[in-house]
């Protein structure tokens, strides 16, 4: 299911030095796939504003579904260049960047952060890891890197680059090696919608987050919607009916593209599944922007990361409310 690389590419594991930083800030800058460690677990890092490299997380994960990621930074500096940093997010990034917190923010236009690593969403995740070897290498690569934890979908999150290699060697390009890791328990999420909602427990307890704000913070830890918040209700879909597995549009239908099949825009006329990944968001907010009605989707083949862009498009397609 490795879209990207071929199945007998070895995946070389870097020291965290200068010179092993400076070939994993290369290969990321190419739009490669290198693990790193952070304070909480090892992350699998892309650079978050090339779809292609986020793409190619899903498919070294075996994700059959696409769900937002986190974006990592090297500080309050960086994020607001991303998200609409409100007084209270910059409060709680005072008191805890860096570190196992994770805040959610509306993302800002433009900024340049692929739509898939918000899974289409309004909203981005942004985190600054303590972890001195995330940090020298986000100084080295000088871009934001989106960041799940460095396992294959359903496996246990990874706090050594052995429990890395273990899940995902021959699927990544490398993983820089920087020892166990300390917390070994994921970030905390927090919302803040504007009031704080805690979507994660995690790393940072949220005692500590209520101390530092002087109010509770209300848990939305609804296991479904934690464990795939790809799946909300409230996750973006366009406001156009889909029709799937189109071969060619009806009357009064703008035609989503793919492949041989071709349409008023394209998810990817070589057929090629990863890139289609890259602009399945842009392509669905494109067609809002057209105030398409109705939509034909040409055929996405079902395997690799075709799977997650079928979900997706079910889940576009499917009646609402
Ligand atoms: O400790 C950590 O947070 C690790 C290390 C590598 O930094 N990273 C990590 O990333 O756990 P990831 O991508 O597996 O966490 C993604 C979770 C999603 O499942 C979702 O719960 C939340 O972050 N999330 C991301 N973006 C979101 C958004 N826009 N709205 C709501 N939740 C979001
Ligand atoms: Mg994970």
């Amino acid at each position: 299911m490795t879209d990207l690389l071929p199945d007998d590419l070895a995946t070389r594991r870097l020291r965290p030095d200068a010179g092993g930083l400076r070939v994993a800030a290369d290969l990321l800058r190419d739009g490669g796939l290198v693990a790193f460690p952070t304070e909480t677990v090892y992350g699998l890092g892309a650079d978050a504003g090339n779809g292609r490299a986020v793409a190619g997380i899903y498919a070294a994960k075996g994700r059959p579904s696409f769900n937002p990621l986190i974006v990592h930074v090297l500080g309050s500096e960086a994020a607001a260049r991303l998200a609409e940093v409100s007084s209270v997010a910059g409060d709680l990034m005072a008191a805890f960047w860096p570190g196992p917190l994770t805040l959610v923010l509306t993302a800002r236009e433009g900024a340049g952060l692929s739509p898939l690593v918000m899974a289409g969403l309004p909203t981005v995740a942004l985190r600054a890891p303590a972890h001195p070897v995330a940090r020298a290498l986000l100084e080295e690569v000088g871009r934001p890197l989106a960041a799940p934890s460095a396992n294959p979908s359903g496996r246990v999150s990874p706090t050594t680059a052995e429990h890395v290699l273990g899940g995902l060697s021959g699927r990544i390009d490398a993983v820089l090696d920087g020892g166990a890791c300390a917390v070994g328990l994921e970030s905390t999420i927090l919302a803040l919608d504007p009031a704080p909602r805690l979507l994660r427990a995690g790393g940072l307890p949220v005692e500590a987050i209520q101390e530092a704000l002087g109010q509770e913070i209300a848990a939305d830890t609804d296991p479904a919607r934690i464990a795939a918040p790809g799946q909300m209700a409230s996750h973006y879909a366009p406001r156009g009916r889909l029709r799937l597995g189109a071969a060619r549009p009806e009357a009064g239908e703008v035609m989503l593209g793919f492949g041989p099949v071709p349409g008023d825009l394209t998810l990817s006329a070589a057929g090629d599944l990863a890139e289609a990944a890259a602009n399945l968001f842009g392509c669905l907010h494109r067609l809002d922007a057209m105030g398409a009605e109705r939509i034909a989707v040409a055929p996405i083949p079902d395997r690799g990361l075709g799977r997650a862009i079928n979900d997706r498009l079910r889940r576009a397609a499917a009646p609402r409310p």
